[in-house]
């Protein structure tokens, strides 16, 4: 785990980064984002102590850093930059090897490691006698996550490593970097300009903006609950619509959805569906959990409508999880060609339910903000 505790770096008398205070789990992938000279990069290089803080602590796992050796720190961390870092003159072998060989680990074991590493990057063997500028920029990067991987770090420190990829590289490389890290769950503090970037790999997202931490969140809830005017700006009202699986049946469910119960006359429920002006009612038990659907029509077919409900119920043909996200629940509705389906929880508890105009509403929502934006 690292931590800052009332963290301040000042230049001269200029504070660049104030009483910042943040923990990252070992295992996470914290995103650190915010305009141009917001202290992204002032802050990362913090925790391998290139920069060292005017004021506070920096902990990992609990010892300050400030108390142990740069060199013998670093070797513990991997750091990749946007221009790769790589040294020209050197071969892909030996960029990748440079650090294992100064820490003198068993020649054999470094062969054999740098063989995983360049499959762990996805590129061929033979590029390791290339020098770095006869590969392609994607190639390169690659080569500068290697490299970071190279002692096996449990910490790793990414600034804006993809930022100057074209626009398909870069999505493949954040995608190749999501597998790896839920194979390896190392620590990975990544410091980007992008929000796409950031919703698309973080597990956390810090929005910094000169010098404080705005929001400190999943990139679901910095999605849907914005702390202030700033992020939401940032963030962008239509962002939420590049990452449609954030939005949850939760989200955009009825909560209070019109039911009745199974031994209730058909009668009376005709009635409450002329007064409710629906066609359906969702029939529960005592403890809201939820039994089946009844429709005015299967009522209409009924001869004796002064028999009760349960007799002409149907059970529901799809139900949704709160969480299912709304492409699940869209394919939901499309294959079962049903209009409606109700959410419940785990023991079968009726929670809400999921209407194909509720639906229509929210799919409508993004042309509406797309316009307002083009306006
Ligand atoms: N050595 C230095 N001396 C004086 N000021 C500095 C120094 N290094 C950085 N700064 C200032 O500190 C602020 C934060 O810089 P930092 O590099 O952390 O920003 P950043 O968020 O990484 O920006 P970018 O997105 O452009 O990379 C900036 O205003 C910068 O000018
Ligand atoms: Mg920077």
């Amino acid at each position: 785990m690292i931590q800052f505790i009332n963290v301040s770096k000042a230049y001269k008398q200029h504070n660049v980064l104030e009483n910042i205070n943040l923990s990252i789990n070992e295992g996470e992938l914290v995103v650190l984002i915010g305009p141009s000279g917001c202290g992204k990069t002032t802050l990362l290089k913090m925790i391998n102590r290139l920069i060292d803080p005017t004021a506070g602590q920096i902990l990992i796992n609990g010892t300050d850093i400030i108390a142990q050796d740069p060199i013998e720190l670093r070797r513990n961390m991997g750091y990749v930059i946007q221009q790769t870092g790589l040294f020209v003159h050197m071969t892909v072998r030996e960029n990748i090897e440079i650090v294992p060989h100064l820490a003198k680990l068993p020649q054999d074991e470094i062969v054999e490691r740098t063989v995983k590493l360049m499959e762990m990057v996805g590129l061929p063997q033979e590029f390791l006698d290339r020098y770095p500028n006869h590969l392609s920029g994607g190639q390169q990067q690659r080569i500068g996550v290697a490299r970071a991987f190279a002692m096996d770090p449990g910490i790793i420190l990414m600034d804006e490593p993809f930022s100057a990829l074209d626009p398909i590289t870069r999505s493949q490389l954040q995608d190749e970097l999501v597998n790896l890290q839920a194979k390896l769950r190392k620590t990975i503090v990544f410091v980007t300009h992008d929000m796409d970037e950031a919703v698309k790999i973080a597990d956390r997202i810090c929005i910094l903006h000169s010098g404080d931490i705005l929001q400190y969140d999943t990139p679901e809830n910095i999605l849907k609950n914005p702390a202030d005017g700033f992020v939401s700006e940032f963030v962008g009202s239509k962002r939420i619509w590049s990452s449609p699986e954030l939005i949850k049946a939760k989200d955009i469910m009825i909560r209070t959805p019109k039911i009745t119960y199974p031994d209730m006359p058909m009668l009376k429920c005709i009635e409450k569906m002329r007064i409710e002006n629906v066609d359906s009612l969702l029939v529960v038990d005592e403890s809201e959990h939820l039994l089946g659907i009844i429709r005015a029509r299967s009522i209409h077919a009924a001869p004796d409508k002064s028999e009760p409900v349960h007799t002409v119920m149907k059970p529901a043909q799809a139900t949704a999880d709160p969480n299912e996200n709304i492409v699940a629940l869209l394919k939901k509705v499309n294959s079962n060609n049903i209009s409606n389906v109700p959410v419940v929880d785990e023991n079968k508890r009726l929670l809400g339910l999921i209407t194909n105009s509720s639906l229509v509403t929210t799919m409508s929502q993004q042309f509406i903000d797309f316009e307002e934006g083009e306006a």
